[in-house]
């Protein structure tokens, strides 16, 4: 159980731990490839634990050290070897979708699975694609994990994406990378592009054009170093915090910035917010820099269209904003949000209505008018990580006292996310 109370300030300057979404790419690519990938500022969070175990159950050797190092030995020349036991991916929609491209390419048999959470979330949109390439999949009811793949010859597809994921896209990517000929995967909706880049920065042909990806099959990896830089979506948390808490100033350095994950601060910026982005290189694939904000005047805005899906995983962080701005703040074409760990739209409406916000619910979207000033609440956050850290930030705004119930699943993304909320506030 976290226990919140009202803050006063937010102040100080921090580095996070490494951006979840690469370092799964990481720990997937570094283990088909030749030699060795070393992984720093690895964030230890739950999720990118399962993807470590599922690699370790195929035969991949993968070291975790207590620095946050992580060395993966790649199996480009023994190869992958057949897991002993159903493959667990927790709660990792990532593992599971990466994974089944990895083993759609592999001859023997294998079964992933999850927890209750990713039981519900819906698997035709690999299982289709892979499928066509070649793979031999069957899911529950056609739609959920366990999964069973029996891959092998794959060829490549052209292929056009049904929704905007990236977990899709580079699903079809890893089957590709291992396929005969081309393949081609169609976006209409821009999403992140971390597997593009890692597998072009390991020696993979990959073209990105007019809102497609082509990846050459065949090609051999070379295992790299990669810094991982802070996770952006664990920035968002803290960014909002010191924007509607009263005399704050926040600094996180090395903060990853590729801009299909930043849509956020766009949306904040246009919104008042006073946050300066001092851009710190590019480490080598992925660039990244330090973000100065500062308690800010919000107002409402309109997100919509491609920017819903730049910011998905920000969205309940975002209406939290919302509430705290003034007028009206819409978020449309965001019904994948009801695919996540939970039905975030639902989840996000009633978590703020708890605290006391003016906020309503649409099939693809919702609506909040601010600003309106929030109680504490006891919240369920229905095991849902993304939840539990909104409430918790709720929490500091918000008057008297707030308790958020499964507080564990904040480990999913963001390990130490209560000792480093409590070393700012004050
Ligand atoms: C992720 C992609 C996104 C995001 C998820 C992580 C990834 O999902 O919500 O938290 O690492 O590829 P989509 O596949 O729906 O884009």
């Amino acid at each position: 159980m976290l226990t919140i109370t009202e803050a006063t300030k937010l102040h100080g300057e921090i580095i996070l731990p490494g951006d979840k979404s690469i370092a799964h790419r990481g720990l997937i690519l570094g283990s088909l490839a030749a030699g060795k990938t070393t992984l720093r500022n690895f964030p230890g969070s739950r999720d990118c634990l399962s993807t470590a175990s599922c690699l370790r159950a195929l035969g991949v050797e993968v070291s975790i050290k207590q620095t946050g190092e992580v060395i993966v030995a790649g199996t480009a020349e023994k190869g992958l070897s057949p897991p002993r036991d159903v493959l667990f991916a927790g709660n990792s929609g990532t593992t599971v979708r990466l994974l089944a491209g990895v083993l759609s390419a592999e001859s023997f048999e294998s079964v992933i699975d999850g927890d209750e959470s990713i039981r519900r979330r819906p698997m035709r949109r690999i299982v289709e694609p892979l499928t066509r390439m070649g793979a031999s999949i069957s899911a529950r009811d056609g739609e959920f994990t366990p999964l069973k793949i029996r891959g092998g010859r794959l060829k490549g597809i052209d292929y056009a994406l049904p929704v905007p994921s990236a977990q899709v896209k580079s699903s079809i990517l890893l089957a590709g990378l291992r396929a005969s000929g081309p393949t081609k995967v169609r976006e209409n909706i821009p999403s992140r592009d971390h597997t593009e880049r890692m597998l072009r920065a390991m020696g993979a042909g990959v073209k990105v054009r007019n809102g497609s990806v082509v990846i050459e099959g065949g090609a051999r990896l070379e295992g790299i170093d990669i810094d991982v830089p802070g996770d952006f979506s664990s920035a968002a948390f803290l960014i909002v915090a010191a924007l509607i808490l009263r005399n704050s100033e926040l600094v996180i350095r090395g903060v990853g910035l590729n801009p299909s994950r930043t849509g956020l601060l766009a949306v904040l910026k246009k919104m008042g917010a006073e946050i300066r982005v001092e851009q710190a290189g590019k480490q080598k694939f992925e660039p990244l820099g330090n973000l100065k904000v500062r308690t800010s005047a919000l107002s409402g805005t309109v997100v919509s269209g491609d920017m819903s899906t730049l910011l998905i995983d920000e969205i309940p962080i975002l209406a939290l904003a919302a509430s705290q701005a003034q007028g009206e703040t819409a978020i449309m074409n965001a019904g994948e949000l009801r695919k996540k760990e939970t039905d975030r739209i639902s989840m996000t409406v009633s978590v703020l209505r708890a605290f006391g916000a003016d906020i309503e619910e649409f099939e693809d979207g919702l609506i909040v008018r601010g600003p309106s000033a929030l109680n504490g609440a006891m919240i369920d956050a229905g095991g849902d990580h993304r939840i539990a850290m909104m409430a918790a930030i709720a929490g500091l705004v918000a008057r008297g006292k707030t308790q958020v119930a499964d507080d564990d699943c904040i480990n999913v993304s963001f390990p130490g996310f209560d000792e480093t909320l409590r070393s700012l506030v004050s």
